[in-house]
């Protein structure tokens, strides 16, 4: 079993993020300092190699889905941002580092919040034009604003919040990690597929496919709060149980919590077979997220 992570394409991200980071009016402001703080710590980056990795297995240049790969790396940012702020997981360590709040109090942290969602959209339209007709161009700006709303991002981590020290029955359970994850993971995937021109049955199986691989992604970040190390994830361990989170090892125990990020990733591997295109990357990605310890 492979683990190796496509690194090659990490290292592109982190160059077009470099590019694309925008510029700000005034050049002091503290907030895009702020922007800048929590975007170039030292991520994993898997959102936006997962979408260069689906268009590279579609047989196109991964290069040419890079600005909607560094959008969707903007809106996750944000996204950990608006996580980590007192009302929600109040949590003072992420990627190794204080939290955005922390470092620059939480007016600050919540409008670089706002801002990196914005600017994720400006991103696209601005430069994503050059290499996508405008068909697709708007297939993926639809991918990204309903993974993250209502029915999607935002959707799971206000499940997540109401679901604080109850008693959740399995289907609440994959609710919360499906949307609060799994939307933005797979919408990640979609639109590398879109971009890499895929058809309609080639964008479908790499949707499936991110679909247990955003599920199989957040119950190992559940198991790693508690079998990790702060040193591996970045982040203080403990925590989930500290906030009373629903989550799978406090509803299974890491064993079955395990067993069951096993079944789903085998399914977004079986999800892959048959489907006629390049599938060994994407395979290992799955395994790398089953076996990861960061
Ligand atoms: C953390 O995501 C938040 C979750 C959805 C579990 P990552 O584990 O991808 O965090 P970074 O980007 O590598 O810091
Ligand atoms: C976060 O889930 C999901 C989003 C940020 C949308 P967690 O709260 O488990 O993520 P970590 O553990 O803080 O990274
Ligand atoms: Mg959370
Ligand atoms: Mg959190
Ligand atoms: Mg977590």
């Amino acid at each position: 079993m492979s683990l190796s992570y496509p690194e090659d394409l990490k290292l592109l991200v982190n160059e077009a993020l470099r590019q694309y980071f925008p510029r700000s009016d005034r050049h002091l402001s503290v907030v895009s300092e702020a922007m800048s703080y929590s975007l170039f710590s030292p991520g994993k980056r898997f959102r936006p190699v997962l979408t260069l990795l689906a268009a590279e297995a579609l047989g196109a240049d991964p290069k040419i889905a890079l600005p909607v790969a560094c959008a969707i790396e903007f809106i996750h940012t944000y996204s950990l941002i608006h996580d980590d702020l007192p009302a929600i997981d109040n949590d003072d360590l992420r990627r190794g580092r204080a939290t955005c709040h922390i470092k620059f109090g939480e007016d600050v942290a919540i409008l670089a919040g706002d801002a990196l969602f914005a600017e994720a959209f400006v991103l696209v339209l601005t430069e994503q034009q050059k290499y996508a007709d405008a068909g697709r161009l708007l297939e993926t700006l639809r991918e990204l604003a309903a993974a993250t709303g209502i029915n999607g991002m935002v959707g799971g981590q206000a499940v997540d919040i109401m679901a604080t020290g109850a008693d959740v029955d399995r289907d609440t359970l994959e609710y919360i990690h499906n949307h609060k994850t799994g939307s933005l993971i797979t919408a990640a995937a979609r639109c590398g597929a879109i971009l890499g021109g895929g058809s309609a049955a080639e964008i479908e199986a790499i949707s499936e496919y991110a679909k247990h691989l955003g599920l199989t992604f957040q119950i190992i970040d559940d198991i790693l709060d508690v079998v990790g190390s702060t040193d591996g994830v970045g982040k203080h361990v403990g925590r989930d149980a500290d906030n009373r989170k629903t989550t799978f090892p406090g509803q299974l125990g890491v064993d079955k919590a395990q067993d069951e990020a096993q079944a789903t990733a085998a399914m977004a591997i079986e999800a892959l077979s048959g489907a006629g295109f390049k599938t060994d990357r994407l395979v290992d990605m799955a395994n790398f997220v089953l076996r990861r310890t960061s």
